[in-house]
């Protein structure tokens, strides 16, 4: 049969094929879309211009791991009708250019404990964190990827490792919310990660443990190797 149709005919055939494959409608699964996977920070590979803020690698961690987990406001919670686990979501509320001017700010730094985001017993948002947010709305509120500032062989525990975990996983994992069972408040509660591998094995990926931060933002290179290199150099509380 094939040999009676000239070559145009199977052209539109392929054509039509082709159509009617790509209408089938998208299937989404029970309890919504999949959180999208997390990007890498691209750390010193692709760094920010001095003093620019990185919306994906320092903003969106602190969203993920303080403000966006269930119960609060990812998107299957969506307390107040806000969701604040990418870009478009927390742009909604944010006014570019003035910080003191918006929403998710002035939740940040509100002076009434009743109102205080995120709400206690959850630990506040740490002065740095709330100036990372100040200066990425008054940046502009872009949606800015570039690799926040690192240096490799920065590697001590309070200056360069705490913050880290500040950004990326405390959210999640202190005394009021221990997921996992995990909590990564202060150096005693992390040691035994990183005496059981899981601490730095989580951060790379690998296969045998839980991958995090479970979703937005995965460390740079960068950040892995201070952590590598404080557990290398005896894991001290320096
Ligand atoms: C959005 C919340 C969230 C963030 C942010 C988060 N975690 Fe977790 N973490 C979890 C949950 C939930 C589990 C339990 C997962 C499981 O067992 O599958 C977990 C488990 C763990 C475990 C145990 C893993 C294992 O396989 O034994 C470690 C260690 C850990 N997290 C470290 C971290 C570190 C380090 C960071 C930051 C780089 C981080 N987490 C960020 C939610 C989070």
């Amino acid at each position: 049969m094939l040999s009676t149709l000239s070559l145009d005919e199977l052209l539109v055939m392929c054509i039509l094929l082709i159509f009617i494959a790509c209408k089938s409608d998208p299937v989404i699964p029970d309890g919504g879309l999949p959180p999208e996977p997390p990007v890498q920070d691209p750390g010193l590979n692709n760094p920010c211009e001095e003093g620019e803020i990185s919306f994906q690698h320092q903003v969106l961690p602190i969203m993920i791991s303080s403000c966006a987990y269930s119960g609060c406001h990812d998107p299957a919670s969506a307390e107040d009708d806000i969701v604040l686990n990418n870009y478009e979501n927390v742009r909604k509320e944010v006014s570019p250019g003035n910080a003191n001017n918006s929403e998710l700010y002035e939740s940040i730094t509100e002076s009434d404990s009743d109102d205080i985001m995120p709400p206690p017993p959850a630990p506040r948002l740490t002065s740095a964190q709330i100036g990372i947010i100040r200066d990425w709305i008054n940046q502009g509120a872009k949606n800015t990827d570039c690799g926040a500032p690192c240096d490799p062989e920065a590697s001590a525990f309070a200056a360069d490792i705490l913050p880290m975990l500040q950004n990326y996983c405390i959210g999640c994992h202190n005394a009021s919310r221990s997921d996992g069972g995990v909590n990564l408040e202060s150096y005693d509660k992390v040691i035994p990660y990183v005496e059981d591998g899981s601490l730095i094995g989580s951060m790379k990926y690998e296969v045998s443990f839980a991958p995090m931060p479970p979703s937005g933002s995965r460390l740079s290179d960068c950040r892995i190797a201070q952590v590598q290199k404080w557990i290398d150099e005896g894991a001290q509380n320096n």
